[in-house]
């Protein structure tokens, strides 16, 4: 595909965008609630690459498919701002560098600090022991046990993110991170009213969450690491010494709490996601094994090892195309443009819909199949311009991007080698739940059939 859409800064003459299919008074607000990523699909094919939604109460301007994929990377940032909308959820943890919610020269200092811990590198370093910490995990998942999917990998990934990372898992604060990450993410993103954010589970979950912040920057404070041996609480603290402002005392709590935050419902919806898709595909199964259990076999999986396993970085990287779990990104228009013919204003909300290129049938062959052979040579389908955006774009992109992907990959290596698996219900087809990020709904449920090797 070429880009032949064209945008400009500035207000012109252009219309504004096509309104989407909607009824009276609800507008879209059933299928944006049922199935929101279908329904702007559809209303791709329909309208183009711009057309605004009215639901209920709300109204927003939605950009999607290749070609706004294409613009938000070249101009996003010079005309949409992600801050208003993260301003709610920056002052709930009384924040003033969240982010999500700051732009320009604070914005790019604060992911220079975050660069080197959140690398891909720094998870690369630990392979070894994130595969023996994944095994330990999984050591009393018996044959015959049942769980389902995304709770249960939510809880592992939420280990291993907070093992890794920031030196101790969450334990028995798990319930409470769930519960103020759904609450603040839904109540800032609009799906819940912000009264919920008044209620006591909510109240009490902060604190938990916020108290278990505390308790370990205390406990690195009580044992220093330096930088370079230490984890990313150990990095934080440090480059505090050089950016007081930035790193003050409330910035260092939520900075130990961002991994948290930005990686568990993500990083486990795509590897629930993984797994269903997988044991509904038993042939790709089979490849994905023969390449894991060559690799286990020649020794432990290391950076060099991981990097020669194309089979399992196509199986991770056609789950984040085909289940993207950050299909959307809200924004705010702070320049004036048109774009695709359409004039967009000033403080207009707009949803980038950046997932909706991934099912554009001009890119992808039979774009709602799983299929990795796509991500593959010779037909490597995700690599045309704005064809691919599972990590938005811009200067936002996913800051644990590399991270996130290591870590997918190492954990689907692991289960696939050490268990196996089968549906508990073999004619169970995938239904969503939204938390808000997508996952696979309750009844996606496993069994464990045997322990392999
Ligand atoms: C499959 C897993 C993941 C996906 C699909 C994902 C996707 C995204 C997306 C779409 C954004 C917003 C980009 C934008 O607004 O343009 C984002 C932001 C972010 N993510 Fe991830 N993410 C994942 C996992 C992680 C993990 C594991 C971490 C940390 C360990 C992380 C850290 C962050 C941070 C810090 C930001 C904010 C970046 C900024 O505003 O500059 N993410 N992620």
């Amino acid at each position: 595909m070429t880009n032949t859409m064209t945008w400009q800064s500035g207000v012109s003459q252009a219309p504004v965008p096509p309104l989407a299919d909607g009824m009276p008074l609800l507008g879209s607000a059933l299928p944006l609630m049922n199935d929101p990523l279908t329904f702007l699909e559809q209303q791709y094919l329909k309208h183009g690459p711009v057309f605004t939604v009215k639901a209920l109460n709300r109204r927003f301007t939605v950009l999607a498919g290749p070609e706004a994929n294409q613009f938000l990377t070249a101009a996003g940032d010079a005309h949409l701002s992600g801050r208003y909308t993260w301003a709610t959820f920056a002052d709930e943890i009384e924040s003033k560098y969240f982010l999500a919610a700051i732009d320009g020269e604070p914005h790019s200092r604060m992911r220079k600090i975050l660069k080197k811990p959140y690398s891909r590198t720094a998870i690369m370093e630990q392979l070894p022991t994130a595969v023996t910490l994944t095994r330990t995990l999984l050591a009393d998942w018996q044959p015959g046990a049942t769980f389902v999917v995304f709770p249960t990998i939510q809880r592992l990934i939420g280990e291993q993110i907070g093992r890794l990372l920031l030196g101790s898992g969450p334990g028995d604060y798990f319930p409470d991170f769930v519960l103020f990450m759904r609450t603040l993410l839904n109540a800032v993103l609009g799906q819940w009213p912000k009264i919920s954010l008044r209620l006591p589970p909510y109240r009490r979950a902060k604190a938990r969450v916020m108290q278990l912040a505390a308790d370990m920057l205390a406990s690195h404070r009580a044992q220093p690491k330096s930088a370079d041996d230490g984890d990313l609480i150990d990095y934080l603290l440090a480059a505090s010494a050089d950016n007081p402002d930035m790193l003050s005392e409330p910035e260092l709590l939520i900075g130990a709490l961002g991994p948290y935050l930005a990686g568990i419902d993500t990083a486990a919806g795509t590897t629930s996601f993984l797994i269903y898709a997988l044991l509904k595909q038993p042939e790709t199964l089979a490849r994905l094994q023969t390449e894991i259990d060559a690799v286990f076999a020649a020794g432990p999986l290391t950076a060099d090892r991981l990097r020669k396993m194309p089979i399992l970085h196509a199986t991770a990287q056609e789950t984040l195309r085909l289940y993207p779990v950050a299909p959307m990104v809200p924004r705010t228009v702070i320049e004036p443009f048109t774009f695709a013919g359409c004039q967009l204003h000033a403080m207009e909300p707009v949803m980038a819909a950046t997932g909706v290129a991934h099912f554009d049938p001009r890119i992808y062959r039979d774009p709602h199949r799983f299929d990795i052979d796509r991500c593959l040579p010779p037909r490597q389908e995700t690599r045309q311009p704005g064809a691919f955006a599972p990590y938005g774009f811009g200067a936002h992109t996913c800051a644990g991007a590399g991270f996130a992907e290591v870590l997918i990959m190492l954990t689907a290596a692991t289960l696939f080698h050490e268990l196996e698996f089968a549906l508990a219900d073999p004619a169970y087809q995938l239904r969503r739940t939204y938390s808000p990020s997508p996952a696979p709904d309750k009844h996606c449920r496993v069994r464990v059939v045997r322990r392999r090797g």
